[in-house]
This record gives structure tokens, sequence and C-alpha cells, in this order.
């Protein structure tokens, strides 16, 4: 049932008071306990929350985030502003201090997160009522965001094929989506020290709800890898058992390029940087991560060159959203999505097919809806005409949060289920403001 008009302001003002709580002079933390600093992906979706209400606080997020920008460019996935002893692994396990390329202060993470910035400058000055404010400040980071992209296409895209890698699955946002199992399968992090008790996470969650010690293990060995290479590109790519181009990245770094060139011709700016690479990458998109059996883009190991096969709904939901599909594969993914995920009995959209049996309704990335890919998936689908299937996508959206509350993810069974993870995520407070404005 949709929500009443009074259900509706009622949300609304709770998704206001989440934010307001999270907000730390500054900049957003994503969970007051279990995420105390500003991360990347995260600050974009609260930027657009806040742009509907205070532009103010939308400017100020963004430009905190820009902070812990590196000389060459890399915009890192966490940026420690103050000191917090409540997270794993802090500055003092990233140690960036060994690389010049990264700021002193305030200290930050050593990898990226899905570059979202510049579809997020878009979309606010798409939906907003001062336009000549939000270019004004579009043209202000334009500089800083395209830097990132550069840093991506020249030091991430070793075949100069328009496909950048992650050499972290954290860097995917995904962080323990089935999709890097086998990747980390490779990986022998058995002698390395045990960090079950180093972690925090697990006082605030339950473990069913979180990855398990062995894949932190591997992902702090991937971190001491890093370290050892002093942050070097190159030492990485030529060392890391992790380098995987991964299908739904690189669709919001071109979902994003193209947002910077829409925004060029505004600003009367020149673009054909940008051009290159947009062309270049959903070109390499469809020729070699699309999958035309499963109807799906696959991510590709390139320490292997294998193809990973798993489907997960974001890689089908970030090239649609990113308008990389032609009309004819979109329909060809969208049946798939129908017929995989949108099954009768669950929330719209799992993050795993049901039926797979990595399908773990209740571990983070491994099958539970999260909000931010509905919004993606809402979006995907209006541009290629499936208003229905999209206002199906809002409507389990709004229903989720209404019954279980604002959290970072949630059970996709009927009946069975909840909300998991952080209470009070902003993201989720943040794209509900959003859909509900
Ligand atoms: C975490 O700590 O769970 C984050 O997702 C890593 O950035």
């Amino acid at each position: 049932m949709p929500l009443t008009t009074t259900q509706r302001q009622e949300m609304l003002r709770q998704a206001k008071a989440v934010l307001d709580s999270n907000w730390r002079e500054g900049y957003t933390v994503p969970g007051a306990a279990l995420y105390p600093f500003q991360w990347n992906w995260d600050s974009g979706f609260i930027a657009l929350g806040y742009s509907h209400y205070d532009l103010g606080r939308a400017k100020q997020e963004i430009r905190s985030l820009f902070k812990g920008q590196w000389q060459n460019g890399l915009l890192p996935h966490i940026v420690f502003h103050v000191e917090n002893d409540n997270y794993f692994p802090g500055p003092e396990i990233w140690q960036t201090e060994i690389t010049p390329r990264a700021p002193r202060k305030p200290r930050t993470s050593g990898i990226i997160q899905p570059p979202i910035i510049g579809f997020i400058l878009e979309v606010m000055y798409q939906k907003s009522a001062v336009k000549r404010d939000i270019l004004a400040f579009a043209e202000e980071l334009f500089p800083q965001v395209l830097r990132f992209h550069r840093y991506l296409y020249t030091c991430r895209d070793i075949h100069r094929e328009g496909l950048v890698y992650i050499q972290h699955n954290w860097e995917s946002g995904m962080d323990n989506s089935p999709t890097w199992d086998t990747v980390l399968a490779k990986i022998d992090a058995e002698d390395d020290r045990s960090i079950a008790s180093s972690r925090r996470d697990l006082q605030q969650v339950d473990r069913s709800q979180r990855p398990s010690d062995v894949e932190y293990q591997k992902y702090l060995h991937l971190v001491d890898l890093f370290m050892q290479c002093k942050y070097e590109d190159k030492c990485i790519a030529e060392s890391c058992p992790f380098l995987v181009q991964d299908p739904f990245l690189n669709s919001l770094l071109i979902r994003s390029n193209q947002a910077l060139i829409n925004l060029a011709i505004l600003l009367g700016q020149n673009a054909s940087e940008l051009k290159d690479w947009n062309e270049t990458s959903i070109r390499a998109m469809n020729t070699k991560l699309w999958n035309a059996r499963n109807h799906s883009y696959d991510a590709l190991d390139l320490t292997t060159g294998e193809r990973i096969t798993t489907s997960t709904s974001p890689a089908m939901i970030g090239p649609l959203f990113a308008r990389v599909p032609s009309e004819s594969q979109a329909h060809l993914i969208v049946e798939r999505l129908r017929g995989s995920f949108a099954r009768d009995g669950f929330y719209l959209c799992p993050t795993v097919m049901p039926e797979q049996n990595e399908f773990e309704p209740q571990r983070y990335w491994r099958g539970p809806v999260w909000i931010n890919i509905n919004w993606l998936l809402f979006h995907g689908l209006r541009q290629y005409g499936f208003e229905r299937f999209a206002k199906r996508v809002a409507d389990d959206s709004l229903v989720l949060v209404q019954k279980y509350g604002f959290h970072e993810y949630f059970d996709p069974r009927k009946g069975a289920g909840g909300g998991y993870g952080a209470s009070g995520f902003s993201w989720t407070a943040a794209l509900i403001i959003d859909w509900l404005a």
C-alpha cells in the first residue's frame, strides 16, 4: 500500500532528523557508532539529500570530502577528520603518511570508492530551484572531480581500454559481494596477524550481518601490500592479487563522466578529454564485459584474465543507470531482473539472486536490499521507460523504511526480515528525502 501524505511527511521529518544527528561540523558520518568518519560515496548521496533543504550543508559535505584528495587526484574512500578508536582499520593501519602524495591532515585511507560526485552535482543542478548557485558550485568543484577521473584513467587503466580496475573489494563499495569470492580465495592470509580482536564493527552489529574474520584478514592483507608498495600504483599493479575490472564502478564512472560533460557545456568548458574517455569506456563495457548469455555484465579478474560470472543485481543496475546498454540489451537485463530478482515474496531489489547458493539475506552485500542500489535502479529503469517497474522499486524502498526504520540494509524476504547493520544510516535517510521531494 502506498504511504499516505501524513506518513510521507512524518518520514521526511525523521529522515532529516537522522542527517541532523549524524552531522559533524562540516561532514556527515554514515552511521554514528559503526562509521565515525567521512566516507566517499556516502557523502555524495548525503549531499543530494541535503540539497533539498540545506544547500549550505550539501556544499560543505562535498568540500570536506575533497580535503582528503591526494596530489595525484585519488579521492580516498575514508577521510579521518577526527580521532576515534571505534573504527577498524583506522589511520594507524593505513599509514598513508608513507607517501608524499597523501595529505597529512586530514589523514585518509589509501583506496578509492565509486566515483559518484560528478553525477551527484548534475542531479543537484537538475532538481534545484537555484540553478545558478549550483552551477557556480559545480564550477568550483569541476577541476577536483576531473582530477579524480584523470587519476583513474591514468593510473588504473593499464591497457588503456577505458576500464579502470579496483585493487580492493572495499573500493567497489560492495565489500563482501560474492563477486569477489574467487579473487579473495587466491589470497592465503592464514599466517597473517589475527584481526578478530581488533574488529570494532562486531561490537555494534551481529556477526551474521557482517563479513567473516577470514575475509577481514584478507582485506587487511591487501592493505599491508599497499603499504609495502608505499601506495605506488605501478608496484600495486605488478604485485596485487586483487585487480578487477568491475562493471558497477565503471558504470558509475561513465555516468559521472557524462554529468561532467553536460556541466562543461553549461559552463562553456572544454570536455573533449571526458568525451574520449567515455566513448572508450562504454564501448569496452559492451564488448569486453557484456555477458550475452546471462544478460548481465561480468567483472574481470585481470590477474588471470578470467570473467567472474556470478550475477549480482548491482552489475546490471549500474550499467542501466549509466545508460551503457542499448535498448535491446536493456530489455534483456530488465527481463532478467524481473525473473531472477523481483520474485514473489521478496522486496526489490535483493543484491544477490535468492536462488543462488551465495545468497545470505542478512549478510551485508550478499543479498540484502540497499536503498542506494534501489535509487540507482529506479532512475535506470525510468531512463528506458520501465515506469511501472521503477514505481515498484520506489514503493518497496519506502515501505521497508516505514516498517523498519532508516537502516543500512534490509532483509529482502517479506515477512521474515527487518533492517540490519547501522540504524540511523545517513544515505538511507538522504535518498528517502530525495525520493519524497
Ligand atoms: C566497512 O568498514 O565496513 C566499510 O565498508 C569499509 O569501507
